[in-house]
């Protein structure tokens, strides 16, 4: 683990302003950081980031007028909640580093070396001290609250939660070079957080392009080749084909639309192409708005995660009605087959006719 002191941060070696442009949901904190006042990102400009990154373009499976609405919703919350995280107001003020921790909170007397506002853009910025530094945080009742790393929704290492063993990756790509003829294969990671994994997949096998769908910009992003901040339920119309590995882990089940999701990933993939997900829908956003939806187009459902495990169970079908006809191969754990929720590998060995997935 590196020392905060020694904080040298290779993701920053450019102006503000740059970094400004590659970290664009976060221009307030960076202000806040070099002013030690934190103004926070008017809800405005949030709604102009989600109209621009998320809804400007053809998506791969069309939205009825009511979905985009909701989904917007979705994001917004989302969004507003990870740029204008509490936290980052006490960043913004005085933080100290002591053996090895960062100290940071709403009280006056901390302990340690007082950081300045270029050790705190090296630091937040820097995925690996965002992920691994220990931070305490002091509350003015006296109380403390310790964690490892301040990164804020997802992390996870490709071995052990993507994969059990690097060698079963590796076994994947070679099965999916062998199907697919190609030696450069593009790697799709549908709610892939700071995009670790992704950034593990190509320390593992450079000849990868990989690419991240994720709603929300991290403090201390991972280094991917492209992160795409947008909703899996409205992935472009030009992914469609494009990839040869999608992978998801622990992100379905925060989805608001996860059929449409689970379709998408099947038209994103290549002929050859090969995805592995997670699918569940156990974090289903909760509300009355969404469950007046659910309860309109699946009146038999008790709530919306009922219902969604209904529309997933619709999706499924459709899968096995195309693997029938051999067009794809797919197979589910079976505890799928009760729930309509769990593992599943897709695989696409033929083109098809994509209205064999509408509703
Ligand atoms: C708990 S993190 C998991 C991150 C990573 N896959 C891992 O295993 O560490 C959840 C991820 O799902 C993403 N997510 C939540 N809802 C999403 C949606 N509707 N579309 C795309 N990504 C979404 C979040 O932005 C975040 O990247």
């Amino acid at each position: 683990m590196i020392e905060i002191q020694e904080a040298k941060n290779e993701n920053f070696d450019g102006t503000v302003e740059e970094l400004k442009e590659r970290m664009f949901m976060y221009p307030h904190f960076i202000d806040g950081l070099l002013s030690g006042d934190f103004q926070e990102m008017p809800r405005e400009e949030i709604e102009k980031i989600v109209d621009r990154e998320f809804f400007s373009f053809e998506p791969l499976t069309p939205l009825d007028t009511e979905q985009e609405k909701l989904l917007r919703g979705v994001i917004l919350k989302r969004l507003t909640f990870a740029v204008n995280h509490q936290d980052l107001r006490l960043f913004c003020g005085d933080v100290f580093t002591d053996d090895g921790r960062l100290i940071y909170g709403d009280v006056k007397d901390k302990n340690g070396v007082k950081l300045s506002a270029q050790e705190k853009l090296d630091i937040f910025f820097n995925p690996e001290l965002c992920n691994e530094m220990r931070c305490i945080q002091l509350y003015d009742n006296g109380s403390t609250y310790e964690r490892h790393g301040w990164a804020g929704y997802g992390n996870r290492d490709l071995v052990g939660h993507y994969f059990g063993r690097e060698g079963d990756f590796k076994e994947i790509l070679r099965d999916i070079r062998n199907a697919t003829g190609k030696e450069f294969l593009k790697v799709l990671d549908l709610g892939c957080g700071m995009g670790k994994a992704l950034q593990d997949m190509k320390d593992i096998d450079p000849h990868l392009e990989t690419h991240g769908v994720t709603m929300e910009q991290e403090l201390g992003m991972f280094n991917p080749d492209v992160f795409h901040y947008m909703a899996s339920e409205r992935l472009p119309a030009d992914f469609r084909g494009q990839f040869d590995l999608i992978t998801s882990n622990v992100s379905f089940r925060y989805y608001f639309l996860q059929h449409i999701a689970l379709r998408n990933a099947v038209l994103a993939l290549s002929k050859g192409g090969l995805a592995r997900l997670a699918v569940s829908c156990e974090r289903i956003p909760n509300g009355e708005e969404y469950y007046h939806y659910f309860k309109k187009i699946v009146p038999e459902a008790e709530n919306q995660y009922e219902a969604m495990k209904i529309l997933l169970g619709r999706e499924v079908h459709k899968l096995k009605r195309l693997k029938d006809e051999g067009k794809i191969d797919f197979s589910i754990r079976p505890w799928f087959e009760e729930d309509n929720q769990g593992f599943m590998t897709i695989e696409k060995k033929e083109d098809f006719d994509e209205t064999e997935l509408n509703d």
